[in-house]
């Protein structure tokens, strides 16, 4: 049996999956069915300074080989995040934090604010398509954007930071350089693509009440080895990645670490495999490794470059 575990920044982790923001991240609770059901790390859903409401419903359609989700960040805040995650150790596996802001200030803020609680590191995600005020419709996804939030936080917190990134733009290794410059511990490589849309033709409009949402699932992952394969290229391999979009199955996460990534998340693999998702993509990463002769992940990061 090949040995699973993997290192993020000082950090091992039993397995290389880690469950992407937004799903099921949003109790204690949650995160540790995640744990128990095989997750090497887990990531909270999103904090914003105050409670949000998000886009109205319906906010979630499945389409062809993945989801489109308009969410809009709905969440329960700051004040009861910090009571929701105290004693943050019993979930078993290291939790990372998520946290949002519409500016550098509001980030910083948040960051420090979370860092009272033991999270292994903070995630900052720059990236989101389809929330006014937040993420890349506040400009978040630009170099100079990246690096100015990502340099207040690393002021207000001792924790790792990681920088969760759009595929959407088209100077990335730019963003990945400024992440890394302003001291990223890690990327996140990375959110939703588009939007995209979904009409029901019978009701002539569109199915998601904020009309476009965030793209997911299989058939981003394309675009995601792309990604990781040239924010790893722009960083030299020095910064660890997390790959995130479109992994499914144990091929994916392989495919992944071969384009870069030390770990990679997991999100909509969950609406197709349930929460046991994390222990079948695990068992598939082993056979893989047993029919290859690897002895332990290490040997497949990055070896596309080669
Ligand atoms: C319903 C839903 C809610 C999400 N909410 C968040 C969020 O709050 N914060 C965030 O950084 N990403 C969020 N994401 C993006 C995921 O973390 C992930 O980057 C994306 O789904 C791609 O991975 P996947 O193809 O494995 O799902 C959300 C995704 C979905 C489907």
């Amino acid at each position: 049996m090949a040995d699973l575990n993997v290192e993020l920044f000082g950090l091992r982790l039993d397995n290389p999956l880690i469950l992407a923001s937004g799903i099921l991240g949003t109790t204690k609770g949650a995160l540790a069915s995640c744990a128990k059901a095989g997750a090497g790390a887990v990531t909270i859903k999103s904090i914003t300074l105050e409670p949000r409401k998000g886009h109205k419903s319906p906010t979630l359609v499945e389409v062809e080989d993945g989801f489109l989700n308009a969410v809009g960040y709905s969440n329960m805040g700051l004040a009861e995040a910090l009571c929701e995650f105290k004693n943050i150790k019993d979930v078993g596996v290291p939790v990372f934090a998520s946290v949002v802001g519409k500016d550098a200030a509001e980030f910083a803020k948040l960051a420090a604010e979370m860092s009272r609680i033991k999270f292994a590191a903070i995630e900052l995600p720059l990236s989101c398509p389809h929330t006014p005020g937040l993420g890349l419709l506040a400009g978040h996804g630009t170099p100079e954007a990246t690096y100015g939030i990502t340099k207040a936080v690393k002021k207000k917190t001792k924790l790792p930071v990681i920088v969760k990134l759009s595929p959407n733009v088209m100077n990335l290794g730019e963003v990945a350089k400024a992440a890394v410059k302003a001291g990223a511990d890690a990327i996140n490589m990375g959110n939703s693509v588009g939007p995209g849309m979904k009409i029901n033709i019978e009701a002539k409009k569109s199915v998601l009440d904020y009309k476009a949402g965030g793209l997911t699932g299989p058939a981003i992952k394309p675009i995601t080895v792309r990604c990781v394969y040239d924010v790893y290229e722009a960083t030299k391999g020095k910064t660890p990645i997390i790959g995130t979009g479109g992994v499914t199955y144990g091929r994916d996460a392989i495919e992944l670490m071969m384009a870069g990534a030390t770990a990679v998340g997991v999100g909509t693999a969950v609406y197709y495999r349930g929460i046991k998702a994390f222990k079948y993509i695990n068992n598939e990463i082993q056979v893989f490794t047993r029919k290859t002769g690897v002895s332990g992940l290490g040997e497949l990061i990055g070896v596309a470059h080669r």
